[in-house]
């Protein structure tokens, strides 16, 4: 190890697990985004917290920025260190801690795998309902950062709602003790949500208290081709009318083909433009019945064309392929992502906007819609054209994300729905933050991280 900062933190922590390996490097030092040139000094893989605020002290004294990593499937660069940051990985933190029936709360480490953290409440005859298709490598470290959300939003919420308590260290290698898996308590500012969606930036999470809910109910799910955009909407009234939905997202015919080729099933003999599916409970006959029903009278209103409902639960894993398969079959093709949400009774006006942005500043590119559009998050990916090289690519697309990002500001949404700003929205957060709130979260930082360490120059650059 040449580097002097390096020995110094050896030195410090002669225990401290560190990577150094170019290979290390470049595995560690990226997310799913792959437009940064990883170049970080070194991975350190601490085993308690301990070692991580005693690195934060060494951070602070050589005055190197700090990347936390957990399953690293990022969207917007947020894990990405390319600036000679250490990355600290949580991998070898990645252990469940306990767990309290009374309280139904569950104490991890950042680096447990979300799939593992479900399987855990499994195990306990509850449920974490929080869920995405990148469940079997991200992990709650990461969600927190970003205040995950997916695909069952429209019932349970965002990583926030089920995040009881967190141990934190700060930019000075404090340790902070968050809510302690209170349910009340109105001691003032509740410190534990401002580092939620922080992406890092105000503490390293190193303790997570997570609330785990009851188990759904047996449910089905059903999918629906759909003619026109326009009628995405009334299909989606139509079913949270009658059933009980806890989950209810779109695709297009383009996503279709993509996981298609990607290896999913298709279920429909014709393709349709657009394409829903939707999760509901289902416990008895009569409110499978009662599905039926909502198809034939969406079949009736013309507003979808065939549908398939789920009578397995191999089956209904077979349709969810179809929506959770499409970030992974779309990677290898480096998509430009916008990841944008406003509130869903504005969906249809926006969307069309949207449509008519994209349509007229990108006939040459294929774009892939979906989304969750029962709670208001829409995905809409565009593909680069494999003549195109990727700098001109992400001109041109980050011209036209300034257009949306002014449209978005109209509709008075998000240009982050639930990936984080990082590094790849940076620029856009004015159009949805005013500057009144930047300076508070630039003071905010200021307090938690005053030398400026923590995820350096993610969501916002230094003042
Ligand atoms: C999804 C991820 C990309 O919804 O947010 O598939
Ligand atoms: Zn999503």
């Amino acid at each position: 190890m040449t580097d002097p900062r390096m020995a110094r933190l050896g030195q410090r922590l002669p225990g401290l697990l560190l990577k150094t390996e170019p290979a290390d490097l470049e595995f560690y030092g990226r997310d799913w985004t792959r437009r940064w040139t990883p170049n970080p000094i070194a991975i350190a893989l601490p085993a308690q917290s301990e070692e991580v605020q005693e690195i934060v002290r060494w951070a602070v004294e050589e005055r190197v920025g700090i990347v936390p990593s957990g399953g690293r499937t990022g969207l917007s660069g947020g894990a990405v260190a390319a600036n000679g940051e250490l990355v600290i990985s949580f991998e070898r933190m990645n252990r469940v801690l306990g767990f309290e029936p009374v309280d139904r709360i569950l104490t991890v480490q950042p680096g447990l795998v979300l799939e593992a953290l479900q399987r855990a409440a499994i195990e306990h005859d509850l449920t974490y309902p929080v869920d995405f298709g990148a469940r079997g490598s991200c992990t709650i470290g990461g969600n927190i950062a970003t205040n995950a959300g997916g695909i069952r939003v429209i019932r349970y919420g965002n990583t926030r709602e089920w995040i009881a308590g967190l141990k934190v260290v700060t930019g000075t290698g404090a340790l902070l003790d968050l809510n302690r898996g209170l349910i009340k308590n109105s001691s003032g500012y509740d410190l534990r949500h401002l580092m939620i969606g922080a992406e890092g930036t105000l503490g390293l999470v190193v303790e997570a208290s997570v609330r785990l809910a009851e188990p759904p109910p047996p449910s089905n799910v059903m999918v629906l081709a759909v003619p026109a955009m326009q009628d995405l909407m009334q299909v989606f009234a139509a079913c949270r009318r009658s059933l009980s939905l806890s989950a209810f997202e779109f695709f297009t015919d383009r996503a279709l083909e993509h996981v298609v080729r990607h290896g999913a099933q298709d279920p429909f003999d014709q393709v349709s433009p657009f394409y829903v599916i939707t999760e509901f409970d289902a416990p008895d006959e009569a409110r499978h019945a009662l599905a039926l029903e909502v198809f034939e009278h969406c079949l009736n209103n013309g507003w979808v064309n065939d549908g398939v409902i789920s009578q397995s639960s191999a089956q209904a894993a077979s349709l969810w392929r179809l929506r959770d398969s499409i970030t992974e079959s779309l990677a290898p093709l480096k998509p430009y992502k916008n990841d944008i949400s406003v509130r869903i009774s504005a969906i249809p006006a926006f969307m069309q906007a949207m449509r008519e942005i994209f349509e007229r500043e990108y006939p040459q590119f294929d774009i892939v819609w979906f989304g969750h559009i029962g709670d208001g998050n829409l995905h809409v990916n565009v593909i680069k054209p494999a003549a195109t090289s990727d700098t001109e690519f992400i001109v041109e697309c980050e011209r036209v994300t300034a257009l949306l990002s002014a449209t978005l500001t109209r509709y008075q949404g998000s240009i982050s729905a639930e990936h984080g700003i990082g590094l790849v929205k940076k620029k856009y957060l004015a159009g949805t933050r005013s500057d009144a709130e930047i300076a508070m979260m630039r003071g905010i930082k200021r307090v938690l991280d005053p030398f400026g360490i923590l995820n350096p120059g993610k969501v916002f650059d230094p003042a």
